[in-house]
C-alpha cells in the first residue's frame, strides 16, 4: 500500500468560496476572503498586522527586505529547515551562519546563540519545528541585548504556543505557511 506524505485539510466549503470569490469579480487578491483571513489572525492571535502573501517562502523574503539585509550582513539560521529559510536572506547577499539543533530536538540550540554572534549579525531566524516553540525568552534576550532582529518562520506553527503566547507574535516580524503540508483544522 502507498501511504501518501500528507493529506490536506478540508472543510467542505472550499469550492463555494472559490466560487463566491470568482463571482465577487475581485479575483486578483485583496477581496473579501483576504480581509477575511486578516481579520482572523489579527483578532484570534493578537498579531499587530497580517498581510496575506502567495506564500511562506515569498513572506520570508519580504522580512529580508524589510529589515534592509545587504551583501555581508550575517544571519543566523538553524541548519535544520526548509531552503526557503535560508533562500530569503542568501537572495539579498547575506551570509548565513547556521546554528545547529539540540541533541535531542531538531529545534536551535539557543545555547549556542551567543557564540555565534559578530558586529555583523544583522538578525536570528528561528524555526518553530512541527509547531514546536523555539525557547523564545533566551532567544529575545539575547537578541535585544545584541541588537538584532527575529524572525519567526512559523510556517509548521499556526495556532502553536510558546506558553501562552501565539508563535509568530514573540519575534520582530513572522511568517505561516498555507501549504497543504501543514497542519489545519476547523477553528
Ligand atoms: C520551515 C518552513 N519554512 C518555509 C516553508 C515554505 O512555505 P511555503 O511552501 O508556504 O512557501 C516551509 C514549507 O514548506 C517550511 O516548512
Amino acid at each position: 500500500m502507498k501511504i501518501p506524505f500528507n493529506k490536506p485539510y478540508l472543510s467542505g466549503n472550499e469550492t463555494r468560496y472559490i466560487a463566491e470569490a470568482v463571482q465577487s469579480g475581485k479575483i486578483s487578491g485583496d477581496g473579501l476572503f483576504t480581509q477575511k483571513c486578516h481579520n482572523f489572525f489579527e483578532q484570534r492571535y493578537g498579531f499587530k498586522k497580517c498581510l496575506l502573501t502567495t506564500s511562506c517562502t515569498d513572506a520570508l523574503e519580504m522580512a529580508a527586505i524589510l529589515i534592509d539585509i545587504k551583501a555581508g550582513d550575517e544571519v543566523i539560521i538553524p541548519s535544520y529547515t526548509f531552503v526557503s529559510t535560508v533562500n530569503a536572506f542568501v537572495l539579498r547577499g547575506a551570509k548565513i551562519i547556521f546554528a545547529d539543533s539540540t541533541p535531542d530536538h531538531p529545534n536551535l540550540d539557543v545555547h549556542q546563540l551567543e557564540s555565534l554572534i559578530t558586529p555583523k549579525t544583522k538578525a536570528i531566524v528561528v524555526v518553530h519545528y512541527a509547531g514546536m516553540a523555539c525557547d523564545m525568552d533566551a532567544v529575545m534576550q539575547i537578541a535585544n541585548l545584541n541588537h538584532l532582529f527575529v524572525i519567526e518562520d512559523a510556517a509548521q506553527a499556526i495556532d502553536s504556543y510558546y506558553h501562552d503566547r501565539p508563535l509568530g507574535s514573540i519575534g520582530h516580524l513572522a511568517a505561516f505557511s498555507f501549504h497543504e503540508t501543514k497542519k489545519y483544522h476547523q477553528w
